[in-house]
């Protein structure tokens, strides 16, 4: 497979072929793979994308939304190529926008594509869901993929952060998964999804943020909750037995 080739999303011949299209998105900190100077320009990038076709849209997101500033043609035609490919250079950029200590306490590590497709890949031969949900959708590498490799599943995404809900809906969008993805802004702990009749798959890679920086009340409803499904749960537990929580 050479660098310029298509590849069947969600594929790799060889781990050569990983690294040498994903080396190409993962740029030392500070610089910009897509070359977007600010948050305020991601955020025109993925409304550019289409962001605003996926529903879910937040007062927050669009207090953002109108105080962006305004991109390039050039950067957009990038980024339509790169997520074509099956990259994700909105997830990219942001990750190279802030640093690692500035994401840390939402826990906002985004994922490799290798580890994704390998979870996918393992998904899918377990079941085939009608709907997919990352409960801490990032910039929407999981749900996008998940779009992929179930072409009929309804995709939801989580979100407490409005600026990565933005970019997940613009590689969304750009991915051509609109009309069946919902971006929701909020505390996963709190997010309610209809009932529906055929099978769920959660999917993704939560946030692993210390107890430290969870309050008191959130720690009580994670021993709470625990104790309806007849569990223990320490109140020192990370973020992400929360999550494990919220799903079960
Ligand atoms: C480890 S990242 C994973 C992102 C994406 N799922 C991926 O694997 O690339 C965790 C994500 O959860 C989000 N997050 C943190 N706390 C959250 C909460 N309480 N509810 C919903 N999302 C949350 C972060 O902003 C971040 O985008």
């Amino acid at each position: 497979m050479t660098k310029n080739a298509t590849r069947e999303p969600g594929l790799f011949d060889s781990w050569d072929d990983y690294s040498n299209i994903h080396m190409e998105a993962n740029v030392p900190p500070g610089e910009s793979p897509l070359n977007v100077a600010s948050l305020e320009e991601l955020v025109s990038l993925a409304l550019r994308l289409g962001a605003s076709s996926v529903s879910g849209w937040s007062q927050s997101e669009q207090e953002l939304a109108a105080n962006a500033t305004p991109t390039v043609n050039s950067v957009i035609d990038s980024a339509i190529c790169l997520i074509q490919r099956g990259l994700d250079p909105l997830g990219d950029s942001f990750c190279n926008l802030l640093s690692a200590s500035e994401r840390r306490p939402l826990g906002a590590i985004y994922t490799p594509q290798v580890i994704v497709d390998a979870m996918l890949a393992w998904s899918s031969s377990q079941l085939v869901p009608d709907r997919v949900v990352d409960p801490g959708v990032g910039s929407a590498r999981f749900l996008v993929n998940a779009g992929r490799v179930f072409p009929n599943a309804e995709l939801i995404g989580v979100e407490i952060d409005p600026i990565a809900a933005i970019i997940a809906r613009g590689h969304i969008a750009a991915a051509g998964f609109s009309d069946r993805t919902r971006i929701i802004l909020a505390d996963y702990r709190d997010a309610v999804f209809p009932e529906i009749s055929g099978r769920t798959l959660y999917v993704g890679n939560p946030p692993y943020v210390r107890h430290h920086l969870i309050s008191s009340e959130r720690k009580s409803w994670l021993v709470r909750t625990a104790a309806k499904h007849k569990l223990d749960a320490s109140q020192l537990s990370g973020l992400h037995v929360h999550f494990f929580l919220a799903i079960a």
